[in-house]
Parts: structure tokens; C-alpha cells; sequence
């Protein structure tokens, strides 16, 4: 089986790269890559990968995932987040493989406190959002063997994170002020790239599994509530920090203006996924204890 990753280099894709080895030959790449072409500003060259390569599955984990720039770049980012992920569904269908695509809580509107359901009305509030709701489209209409996970509040131990931000801070200041009117789950990119690799396994074998599908680690939390854990742990851990957990300030998102808005409520309902693929998603707790033990 041939499986070709796109995206490699960002926090999913990187562990991607380790999750999808084991299933076959893995062809992974970035947009800088120059066997094939795989930048997502060229959509036309995507096209042209996908069908050189012919695989049996398509997994993109390239994204503009930089939701205030965003804002003012429009059209890049519909570009990166839409259409070309449209245009390899298309080339993946064409060749019979399997594409797997990622989405995010932001095409929700975030009202409410109930976890968001697969088929709950989407109504993204930034650019960011919306062209990430057009791309689920795109490839749910063009390619009919698909996978889509929409996740929230993803971080990995490899490059920066909330949580090592958080420490940063801790070390440096004795009082630090986060939001706590945003709720979601930490989801590790770990978490996000096992599960891929089951879910395609069998998806492969019973191709009535296909669809979209909402994924983030158990649980639910604040980003305040996420700091305060992370710096309990680390004063656990014997870390010497100048701001303990009761030194983190809770406030609300109007203490941080941004140009993209975020959604309050990112609470994503996983049991569709759980049910379908026999998997338990484990909380957010145990995936972020487990990055901190590897950074500190
Ligand atoms: N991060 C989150 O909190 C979050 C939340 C919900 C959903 N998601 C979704 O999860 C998926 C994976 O996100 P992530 O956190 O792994 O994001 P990430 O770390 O920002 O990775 C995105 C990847 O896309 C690459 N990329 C940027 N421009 C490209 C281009 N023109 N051509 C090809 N590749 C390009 C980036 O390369 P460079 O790094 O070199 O720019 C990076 O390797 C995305 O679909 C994202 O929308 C993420």
C-alpha cells in the first residue's frame, strides 16, 4: 500500500510521518519538497503529485493555521485551506485512494455550552474558519472515500506550544493573566496521528466509514484552566517557577483583543468517532502530562 503525506512538517504531520510508516510505503512531503511538488499555494502542481504518484491514500496535514494573519490575507488562505485541498480530493479520487483531511472547531460559532455534533449548523467567525469550512466541502464533494477530522487546541512536544509559553511566563513573571470564557480540549498532535492510522486501516477495510468526523482528547477545560494545570504540574515536578498556579489570573477573551474572533464554546462532541472505530480518546490531562514530562 502507498501512502502519501502532505504536509509533513507541521506539528500533525510530523507525527503523521511516525504513525503511517507501519501502513506501507509512505511518501511524505513539504512544500519545499523537490521530488514532487507539494506546495499548497500551486494547486495545479498537487494535482499533478497525486496522479504521478497514484496512492492508495491521501493524508493532508498542510493548513494556513495562522488564524489572526488570516485576517488579512484572504485569499492565501482560501488558497491553502480550501482550494487546494479541493483539488487533491479531486486527484484522489481520480486515482481510487483514500484522503484524509483535518478541520477545526472554528466553523462553529462557538454559542452554547453543548458539545458540538458532527451536523450541528457551522457558522465560522473568522477567515480562518470559513475557509477551513470550504475546504471540508471541497473534499467531501469531490472526493466520495474520505476522511475528515474536525480537532481543537492542538499542540505537540516538538516546537512551541500554549504550555511551554505558559512556563516561559511563570519563570519570568510573578502574576499571569489568561482567558477563561474559551472552552475546548488540549488535543495532542500524538493523539491526532494514532488515531489517523487506525481510523484508516479501517476505513480500508470497510469503506462505509467514511465521513466527517469530530476528534479531541476527552474532557474539557479553559485556557486558564489549562495554564493552571500546567504550571501545577510543573511545580510538581520541582520546576522553580515565580508565578504558582494561584498567580494565574483568569480574564476574559475581551483582555486580549485579536483581529480573528475565536469561538467560546470549541467543545466537540467525539462520540461518532468513538462508536464507528471502537476507540476511547483519552483525556486531555493524561496527553499534556505526558508532553510536559517530556519537556522539562
Ligand atoms: N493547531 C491547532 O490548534 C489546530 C486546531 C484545529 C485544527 N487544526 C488543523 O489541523 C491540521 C494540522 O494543523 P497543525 O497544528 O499541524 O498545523 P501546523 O503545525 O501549522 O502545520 C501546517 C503545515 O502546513 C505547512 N504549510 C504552510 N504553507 C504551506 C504551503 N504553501 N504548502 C504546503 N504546506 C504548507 C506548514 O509549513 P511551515 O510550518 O513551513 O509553514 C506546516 O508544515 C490543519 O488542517 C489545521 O487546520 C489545527
Amino acid at each position: 500500500m502507498k501512502v502519501l503525506l502532505l504536509g509533513k512538517g507541521g506539528q500533525v504531520g510530523w507525527e503523521l510521518q511516525r504513525s503511517l510508516a507501519p501502513l506501507g510505503e509512505l511518501v511524505a512531503l513539504d512544500f519545499d519538497s523537490t521530488d514532487f511538488h507539494a506546495d499548497f499555494s500551486r494547486p495545479e502542481q498537487l494535482a499533478e503529485t497525486v496522479l504521478k504518484l497514484r496512492p492508495d491514500v491521501v493524508v493532508n496535514a498542510a493548513a494556513h493555521t495562522a488564524v489572526d494573519k488570516a485576517e488579512s490575507e484572504a485569499d492565501f488562505a482560501r488558497t491553502l485551506n480550501a482550494t487546494a485541498p479541493g483539488v487533491v480530493a479531486e486527484a484522489a479520487q481520480q486515482v481510487g485512494a483514500l484522503m484524509v483531511h483535518y478541520s477545526t472547531d472554528y466553523v462553529f460559532d462557538g454559542s452554547g455550552s453543548a458539545p458540538w455534533k458532527e451536523d450541528d449548523l457551522t457558522g465560522p467567525l473568522s477567515v480562518y474558519g470559513r475557509t477551513k469550512r470550504e475546504g471540508e466541502q471541497l473534499v467531501a464533494q469531490n472526493c466520495a472515500r474520505h476522511l475528515i477530522f474536525r480537532t481543537s487546541w492542538v499542540y505537540a512536544a516538538r516546537g512551541g506550544n500554549f504550555a511551554k509559553t505558559m512556563l516561559r511566563l511563570a519563570k519570568e513573571r510573578e502574576r499571569l493573566t489568561v482567558i477563561d470564557d474559551q472552552f475546548g480540549a488540549p488535543t495532542g498532535a500524538e493523539l491526532l496521528a494514532d488515531v489517523t492510522a487506525h481510523a484508516i486501516r479501517a476505513t480500508l477495510a470497510d469503506p462505509h466509514k467514511a465521513g466527517l468526523y469530530h476528534l479531541v482528547a476527552g474532557g474539557e477545560t479553559s485556557w486558564h484552566g489549562y495554564a493552571r494545570f500546567v504550571i501545577e504540574h510543573a511545580q510538581a515536578a520541582g520546576v522553580e517557577l515565580k508565578a504558582g498556579p494561584e498567580a494565574v489570573d483568569a480574564v476574559p477573551t475581551s483582555a486580549f483583543p485579536t483581529p480573528a474572533t475565536r469561538p467560546h464554546n470549541s467543545r466537540l462532541d467525539t462520540t461518532r468517532l468513538q462508536s464507528t472505530f471502537g476507540l476511547t480518546l483519552p483525556h486531555w490531562q493524561v496527553g499534556v502530562a505526558r508532553m510536559l514530562r517530556e519537556t522539562l
